[in-house]
């Protein structure tokens, strides 16, 4: 076991954890924090999605020890203050889920595309959602709620509001 010193969600977080234990393990685990699910384990499917330094990343397959230090934010840190992040809001306004079991991955591995692309096309937006897998075929919706979503964060952008 080693000491392990994690940013979660903004807040900085201590673990003892063998330093090759999967980080989704210790943030579901160690840190109750049960945005990320845990689907294939191998890295495939997207259930586990974290944002590391604004990146998804898949936990399930990412070593805790090689996280320390960088900023991790989970499903449960994309709120602030009570106030959904638009795309939480669009999940909502498009109805998006149906299990949910995927909506995790779906949900923060469309941050980071409007991250780095704030007004994708729909090509873009399959190109990009394509290795996050949702068995009840969500997808369609999920489209629209990253337009939506998108389209929330521009119009906040000109009005000069924050957008996270
Ligand atoms: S559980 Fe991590 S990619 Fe499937
Ligand atoms: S909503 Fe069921 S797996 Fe995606």
């Amino acid at each position: 076991m080693s000491t392990i010193k994690l940013t979660v969600n903004g807040e900085a977080r201590t673990v003892e954890a063998e330093p090759s234990t999967p980080l989704l393990y210790v943030l579901r685990n160690d840190l109750d924090l049960r945005g990320p699910r845990f689907g294939c384990g191998l890295g495939q499917c997207g259930a586990c999605t974290v944002l590391i330094k604004g990146e998804a990343v898949r936990s399930c397959v990412r070593p805790v020890s090689s996280v320390q230090g960088a900023e991790i934010t989970t499903l449960e840190g994309l709120a602030r203050g009570g106030v959904l992040h638009p795309l939480q809001q669009a999940w909502i306004d498009e109805q998006v889920p149906q299990c949910g079991f995927c909506q995790n991955g779906q949900i923060l591995t469309a941050k980071a595309l409007l991250d780095r692309n704030p007004n994708p096309t729909d090509a873009e937006i399959r190109e990009g959602m394509s290795r996050t897998l949702c068995r009840c075929m969500t997808y369609y919706r999920i489209q629209a709620a990253i337009k939506r979503a998108a389209t929330a964060m521009q119009s906040t952008r000109s009005g000069n509001q924050e957008v996270r």
